[in-house]
């Protein structure tokens, strides 16, 4: 009998981490241009270079089989025949897995002029409303029905100009592919900044489309047909980057990240400047050495593009947990991104929440402890810290940490991390 099997990972802290790392494809680059691809209606194959074996990447690719693609694989290459695509509707069961195929709506209405979706659930970091990529959708001429917890869109999308209430990463993209095709030029006031905008106007470009802007609060599209094929390799993850060189400092050791765009992470490596930590920068490689603990940080607050990004929030508040003195750091952009915190607590670490901020008064060591991931970054925080702390540690939940990381225990052992990937069978199956 094939019992579902819980995987952990494994973790004896204590070691400094040392060594180099690559980088790969950004997970939060890839999966819209996942999506930007559904808008080559011609024969012509898109080659996807060195994508990597992420969780989330697996999910999108189903939902594109789903809706008539033809992917295949060669090595870390992707290969889309996106010709045939045809249906309009994205499988309940694969929304749920998938959060991010609410940017698949754009590329839809404006290939098809129509689709059904069911409205993406929350998750451990926020509700994750899209009320921004509804109204900027309706003002691109979508008529948008809600009902039962499904979403249906239909139109023919006619170009506009939309002012975003909040820089949204995810409404800002979505906006962009809906405006590729449709009728005329669209303008997006307040746009996301971050580099993940650039990445997809550029895949977007190559593609035959005409987008300008990314980078800053305005871009520009103007309206074509028939979009072609082409080969793209998306920006290396400033995420994972930034991830690895906060294992350094953790455990006090020295980690360069190669194939990496260091002014995509400037916020975070000024921030270790500013704690003491040696920071080398080169054009394409980053170190960090952190040899004593790193001094407090008095406030950090999270932001959009170009401050300092949410999706490092959880690592570097571990990375707190044991600097000399006591550090706040506001989380700004997602309310109750802070699940780390009592699995943090568990190993020792000192942490008061209040709303959107945390005090992090930190302690000499940490002790390793049995945590639970429950979101992405949080399970990436948590593996850190048990690098860090003394003792062993078991983690739980790391579907939700292999989402966005591939290949991590691997890359962190080569870095003289004791860590492993474990299996094993439930406590109440095995004396069931
Ligand atoms: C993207 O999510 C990223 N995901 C997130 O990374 C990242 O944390 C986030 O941008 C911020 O940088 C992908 O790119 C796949 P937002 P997204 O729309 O697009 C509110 C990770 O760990 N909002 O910029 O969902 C929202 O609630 C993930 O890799 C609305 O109110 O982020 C949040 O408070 C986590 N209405 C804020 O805006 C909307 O319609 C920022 O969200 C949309 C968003």
């Amino acid at each position: 009998m094939e019992w579902n099997c819980v995987e952990r990972y494994q973790v004896q802290g204590g070691l400094p981490l040392v060594g180099t790392v690559k980088v790969g494809g950004a997970k939060n680059s890839i999966l819209p241009v996942l999506a930007a691809a559904l808008l080559n209606e011609s024969r012509e194959e898109i080659r996807l270079q060195q994508v990597p074996a992420l969780g989330d990447v697996r999910a999108m690719l189903s939902i594109l089989r789903c809706l008539g693609a033809r992917v295949d694989q060669e090595g870390e290459d992707l290969l889309l025949q996106t010709a045939d695509v045809d249906c309009d509707h994205v499988p309940d069961a694969l929304m749920r897995e998938m959060r991010s195929s609410i940017f698949l709506m754009g590329p839809l209405l404006g290939r098809l002029g129509r689709v059904r979706i069911s409205y993406p659930g929350g998750c451990a970091i926020g509700l994750r409303p899209i009320n921004l990529h509804l109204e900027g959708l309706q003002q691109l001429g979508a008529v948008i029905e809600e009902k039962g917890g499904c979403i249906e869109a239909r139109g023919r999308l006619r170009g506009g100009e939309v002012t975003l209430a909040y820089p949204s990463v995810g409404a800002t993209e979505n906006l962009m592919l809906a405006a590729v095709c449709a009728r005329g030029s669209t303008v997006i006031n307040n746009a996301a900044c971050e580099p993940e905008i650039a990445d997809l106007q550029n895949f977007l470009n190559m593609l035959g489309a005409r987008v300008s802007g990314a980078g800053s609060p305005v871009i520009r599209i103007r309206g074509v047909r028939g979009l072609h094929g082409g080969s793209y390799r998306v920006f290396p993850d400033r995420i994972v980057a930034g991830t690895f060189l906060l294992a350094a400092v953790l455990t006090r050791g020295c980690v360069t990240v190669e194939e990496v765009i260091p002014e995509h992470f400037a916020s975070l490596t000024k921030l270790l400047e500013e704690a003491g930590a040696e920071v080398e920068r080169g054009a394409a490689a980053v170190t960090v050495r952190a040899a004593e603990p790193l001094r407090a940080l008095s406030r950090v607050k999270t932001g959009p593009y170009p401050g300092f990004p949410t999706d490092l929030q959880p690592q570097l508040l571990a990375a707190l947990t044991l600097a000399d003195g006591s550090s706040t750091i506001i989380e700004h952009v997602f309310k109750g991104r802070f699940h780390h915190v009592p699995e943090l607590r568990k190993m020792g670490a000192r942490i008061e929440l209040s709303g959107h901020r945390a005090v992090i008064r930190g302690v000499r060591r940490l002790s390793g402890a049995a945590v639970q991931a429950t979101d992405l970054r949080a399970g990436a925080a948590l593996t850190l810290a048990a690098l860090a702390a003394d003792g062993e540690s078991t983690i739980a939940g790391i579907g939700h940490i292999e989402r966005g990381y591939d290949g991590l225990p691997e890359a962190l052992a080569r870095l003289g991390g004791r860590i492993s990937r474990e299996k094993s069978v439930p406590e109440e199956v095995l004396s069931s």
